[in-house]
């Protein structure tokens, strides 16, 4: 039986759409439960739209903490039964409500090579850094900023001529295969946890 995802985005949706794709052509054995933005003009909502999923948008601004913003996405989560939890752009740090919720049932993908250059323009600061390798990693979400156990990664060049743009565009190619695959595991029970290493069980 399909298992439910609960997807969380807070803009333009691509990997979501990796996901909704992947479930279309039968690659993940899957459904999309509930996209959960906390931007109402994410232009991921459109692309959940249209794939027939149900969404919802709950503001941030509109709760005065970060735990009862966490409870009400929680709540839209549990009313759909949803089994695991993808974040897909959300530009939001998760607090212990949601991640106790799920435990090792979070998780999210980054632009970079982690421990390499968490948080925002994760590209823009390996171009600067000089790097000649970079990648997108998917991990298990706890309570810190972009490091929870890491589930799999995958490297791209970084070329001489690369600009902030070209060099996302590449990272994102891999990161919707990546995406797909990680969930993959995590449905198939495949992953355990042991410690800070999630060991993938073949
Ligand atoms: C991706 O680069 C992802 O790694 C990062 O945010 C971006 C989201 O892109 N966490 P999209 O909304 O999935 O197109």
């Amino acid at each position: 039986m399909s298992r439910t995802l609960g997807v969380l985005i807070s803009g333009r949706g691509s990997n979501l759409q990796a996901i909704l794709d992947a479930i279309d052509e039968g690659l993940l054995d899957a459904y999309v439960g509930i996209v959960v933005s906390n931007k109402n003009d994410a232009p991921g909502l459109e692309r959940a739209r249209k794939a027939g999923a149900t969404t919802v948008v709950l503001s941030h601004e509109d709760y005065d903490s970060r735990e009862a913003f966490d409870a009400a996405v929680l709540g839209r989560l549990s009313e759909h039964d949803v089994e695991v939890v993808c974040l897909a752009g959300f530009m939001r740090i998760l607090s212990p409500v949601l991640v106790r919720a799920f435990p090792n049932r979070i998780l999210n993908i980054h632009p970079s090579l982690l421990p390499a250059f968490v948080g925002l323009h994760a590209q823009k600061q390996a171009l600067e850094h000089g790097v000649k390798v970079s990648g997108c990693t998917v991990h298990l979400v706890d309570e810190e900023l972009d490091h929870g156990p890491i589930l799999l990664q995958q490297t791209v060049p970084v070329l001489e001529d690369d600009t902030e743009e070209t060099l996302s565009a590449r990272i994102l190619e891999q990161e919707h295969k990546l995406y797909t695959e990680a969930i993959r595991l995590v449905l198939d029970g495949k992953v355990r946890v042991d410690g800070r290493r999630a060991i993938i069980e073949t």
